[in-house]
């Protein structure tokens, strides 16, 4: 596989646009969106969503609905860190506004420090005071001099401001194994081993527990360009070092492939050979996941599209492609189906979402972009996705968590003002899914699917996963310019109540602002009428809802 993403990330990097660009695969193509080969047909009638809400399934895990904060741009500095002398209201320089939006999200973890700077990341320069810490060149985004004031502490502490778990992702490209085990020791060690007396001189006494650890990112790219062949060993290798230490487990996850190649993670499979079955009996295999990464965008690399000012073309060419993931994951889960037929080798999606050309005027190495309406049905589509593949799919992480591509949270860089972002809302809302039994869903619509570039896009997606005495229901209207009745065929158990939300707009490209923080925010779903089969519902156009029910 030479894709065009590997080899515009070469030549990326070295001119700090860094990233990948769309991927070799047939479809969606890499090439700008053409549209819509057909209109996309008005409904011709009420869809149905059967529902078995007895036949609870694979458990979604909530660490689906994992975040990922990178040195990038102002993710870090100024998004999660404005220090301790900032106006801002913050705790130990972690902002109070940020940690309480997260926390009201219920963020399962967060993987850092990297993405493409993980594998340039030295983990000692970022301990000890603060004024003493060496200084690097963040060579991938913007080419700044990173002072390595939010280190291992500040994060550790970040994790624990937000309730969350930690996804730490080691250094393979650039790092030695010494140091990847080292920086285990550090974080996870309770005894007086070197490295915990390290942390304790550092101020830490006790260990901290870190359930997730990266070895490396994106080893094909930015990560050191190797073959999967070459970095499959290396995974062996660093993976054997990253020890349990002091009753803490940890979930190794190799760097994987990204989008249609399933070559890389046929290799990692077949690397894991016979040590898939040590599993529960002694030693740890070497590593229990393999990760992989795919982002949507309706253009080429040189330019993805811009987030707010697109055609309806390009709202179903994103939703399209945002679609895809379900193929993706049923292709790669199928690979490692065949090395690891019972699932003991988890799926990581760590870097998933929209990546749009920078907002203008921003710098292009920060991957700045605005958030609308269509990047939340973009992440609906998503999250439909990871529930039907919930017995492989371990976690996911949207990219980035503030400031930096898919967003949850933006923050002015003037005044610091926050708002919350139309995605952010698409989580909050699907709160309800984190570790549910997914329910198996049925689609029928009576109109036949949307052609976009040559592929198939029903224009309604559906989801639905049961906990506790209630189910929740995810749909998502892909319409741009009609509404759509639902019927929802309730099988297998006794509705007592139901509630709804909507999150719906003004147009396909609403988005929020600091001037206007709510203009896409959810309100009650107030369209929601007894049916002879359960219910029925109304979709506005181009919105997303969800309906829960107690059920007897
Ligand atoms: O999320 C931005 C970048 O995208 C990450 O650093 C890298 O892993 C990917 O190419």
């Amino acid at each position: 596989m030479t894709s065009n993403r590997r080899r515009s990330l070469s030549t990326a990097l070295t001119s700090a646009l860094a990233a990948p660009a769309a991927s070799e695969v047939p479809a969606p193509s890499a090439a700008r969106a053409s549209g819509t080969a057909t209109p996309p047909p008005a409904p011709a009638g009420p869809a149905q969503v059967t529902v078995d809400l007895d036949q609870g399934g694979d458990t979604i895990s909530r660490h689906v609905y994992g975040h990922f904060a990178e040195h990038l741009g102002r993710c870090i500095y100024e998004g999660f860190f404005v220090g301790e002398d900032s106006e801002l209201p913050n705790t130990r320089g972690i902002r109070d506004d940020v940690v309480a939006a997260l926390r009201a999200l219920q963020i399962p973890n967060l993987r850092w420090p990297g993405g493409c700077f993980a594998d340039e990341y030295h983990w000692k320069d970022g301990v000890g005071p603060r004024e003493e810490r060496p200084r690097m060149v963040n060579s991938h985004w913007g080419d700044v001099v990173e002072d390595n004031s939010f280190g291992t502490h500040e994060f550790m502490d970040l994790v624990e401001l937000l309730g969350t778990e930690a996804y730490v992702n080691g250094n393979v490209g650039s790092g030695t194994v010494q140091e990847m085990s080292e920086w285990i020791e550090y974080l996870t060690r309770s005894d007086d081993s070197p490295m915990a007396a390290l942390r304790r001189r550092n101020g830490r006494d006790e260990p901290w527990t870190v359930p997730f650890f990266g070895i490396g990112n994106e080893a094909w790219g930015c990560g050191g360009n190797m073959s999967a062949e070459a970095y499959a060993d290396l995974a062996r290798q660093y993976s054997t070092y990253v020890r349990n230490h002091a009753g803490n487990e940890v979930t190794r996850i190799a760097a994987g492939a990204h989008d249609g190649d399933t070559h890389w993670t046929e290799v990692l499979m077949r690397a894991l050979g016979e040590d898939l079955g040590r599993r529960a009996d002694g030693d740890p295999a070497p590593f229990q996941a393999v990760s992989l990464h795919y982002y949507t965008m309706t253009g080429p690399w040189e330019d993805k599209g811009s987030a707010t000012d697109f055609t309806e073309d390009e709202w179903y060419a994103a939703l399209s492609r945002a679609s895809y993931i379900d193929e993706l994951l049923a292709r790669h889960s199928t690979v490692m189906d065949r090395y690891d037929p019972y699932r003991k080798v988890g799926l990581v999606l760590d870097e998933w979402g929209t990546w749009w050309n920078v907002e203008p005027g921003t710098n292009p190495g920060f991957l700045y972009q605005q958030n609308t309406l269509r990047d939340a049905l973009v992440a609906s589509i998503h999250f439909d996705a990871f529930h039907r593949h919930a017995g492989r799919l371990l976690m996911a992480n949207i990219a980035q968590t503030v400031n930096v591509l898919q967003a949850m949270i933006l923050t002015d860089p003037e005044t610091g003002a926050l708002v919350l972002t139309p995605t952010y809302h698409v989580f909050a809302m699907n709160a309800g899914h984190h570790d549910a039994a997914a329910l198996p869903v049925h689609v029928t619509l009576p109109e036949a699917a949307a052609s976009v570039d040559g592929r198939e896009l029903p224009l309604l997606s559906a989801s639905a996963s049961t906990k506790d005495g209630s189910a929740l229901i995810s749909l998502s209207n892909l319409h741009a310019t009609e509404s759509r009745t639902v019927v929802l065929d309730l099988r297998g158990a006794e509705v007592t109540a139901h509630r709804g939300q909507v999150l719906a707009a003004e147009s396909t490209a609403a988005h929020n602002t600091p001037a206007a923080p709510d203009a896409v925010a959810p309100r009650e779903l107030t369209t929601i009428r007894p049916h002879a089969r359960g219910l029925e519902v109304e979709l506005p156009a181009a919105s997303y809802a969800t309906i829960t029910l107690d059920l007897a």
